[in-house]
């Protein structure tokens, strides 16, 4: 950990850190410093030394790890217990079955998933060293049935997150996808735990995979009409310590928006930024498919759409695809 600690310290110094100042701030010995120092070089950090000044940090590849986030993090409940992995099966997963020995607000990224999972059971394409994924354990006073709308929250949430770390503002396609350049580049999946004999909220993990930085040619050939990446978009590499602080700064702002019951700003940001307003969208529901067009979004994050016999109805859930993504033209 003196090793994520040192290269947190370098980071925010932006300049020469003296080795006693590091000592000291750490109360770590000089020598751990050094050793310290010696291993960040060897994961390829480019640290200048010069007599009576101290270490410098000149060039830091681009690493996921706690190191990289605490920086520029400012979020005292989702920073309070933050866990970095650098490789797990699912950070949902984990999150889940850690619950009981966890606080509010404990987070869990990783720079590599070997079982991602997604909505409806898929997998989550979750390869190392090119995307973030994030998830985030909330025990919220609330009945169920008031904590479904948290997904469009964290949606509003990441948009907002990646417009503070790139400067361009992703679309969200309804109910959680967020878009840029006609794109997936990000997947929301939240998970509830609910008492079974007295239907009380135990839980809610909520988990956020964003594609950083992979090229086309990366994507598995059935992803390829559908993913794409913040870094494609944006047309330069995006450094994923920085954007995943930025997520877990918006994350803590959000729940406690949330949790005041603020919900008219984060109604106005989703339906401003919803993609599928206005597109024909082709709706798979248990009675079926059918095509519609998407006119609104309610006051509950419903899609509100128009059928071709001219009935309006509000959808809440099923898989909705829009006409112009992901391959449906
Ligand atoms: C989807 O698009 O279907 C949702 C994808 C959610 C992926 C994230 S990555 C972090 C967290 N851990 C998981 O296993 N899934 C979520």
């Amino acid at each position: 950990m003196s090793r994520q600690n040192i290269l947190a310290l370098l980071h925010q110094a932006q300049d020469y850190l003296s080795g006693e100042e590091m000592s000291r701030t750490l109360g770590i010995s000089r020598a751990a410093v050094w050793k310290a120092v010696d291993a960040l070089r060897q994961e390829g950090y480019q640290i200048e030394s010069a007599p009576r000044r101290g270490y410098r940090l000149l060039e830091a590849p681009d690493r996921l790890t706690a190191g990289e986030i605490l920086p520029y993090l400012h979020a005292p409940r989702l920073g309070s217990h933050l866990e970095v992995f650098s490789s797990i099966d699912s950070t949902n997963s984990y999150l889940k079955r850690s619950a009981h020995a966890l606080p509010d607000g404990a987070a869990a990224i990783a720079d590599r998933q070997t079982g991602g999972r997604g909505r409806l059971g898929r997998s989550f394409d979750s390869p190392a060293g090119v995307g973030i994924y994030c998830s985030v354990l909330l025990r919220p006073k609330l009945p169920p049935a008031q904590a479904v709308n948290l997904t469009a929250y964290v949606a509003v949430a990441v948009c907002s997150a990646i417009e503070a770390a790139t400067g361009q503002h992703p679309g969200i396609k309804w109910t959680n996808d967020i878009i840029m350049a006609n794109r997936k580049v990000c997947g929301i999946l939240t998970e509830m735990s609910i008492e079974g004999e007295s239907g009380a909220l135990q839980h809610i993990v909520t988990g956020i995979g964003i594609n950083v930085n992979q090229k086309g040619a990366d994507w598995p050939e059935e992803l390829r009409v559908i993913a794409g990446s913040v870094s494609e978009a944006v047309g330069h590499p995006v450094r994923r310590g920085y954007l995943a602080a930025c997520l877990l700064n918006e994350l803590e702002r959000m729940y406690d928006d949330w949790l005041k019951g603020s919900r008219a700003p984060y109604l106005e940001r989703y339906r401003q930024d919803c993609i599928t307003l206005g597109r024909e969208v082709r709706l798979m529901t248990a009675q079926g498919e059918q095509t519609a067009l998407a006119v609104g979004i309610d006051d509950d994050f419903g899609l509100i759409v128009r059928t071709p016999d001219g009935q309006q109805r509000t959808v809440t859930s099923g898989e909705v695809s829009v006409r112009g993504l992901y391959g449906y033209v």
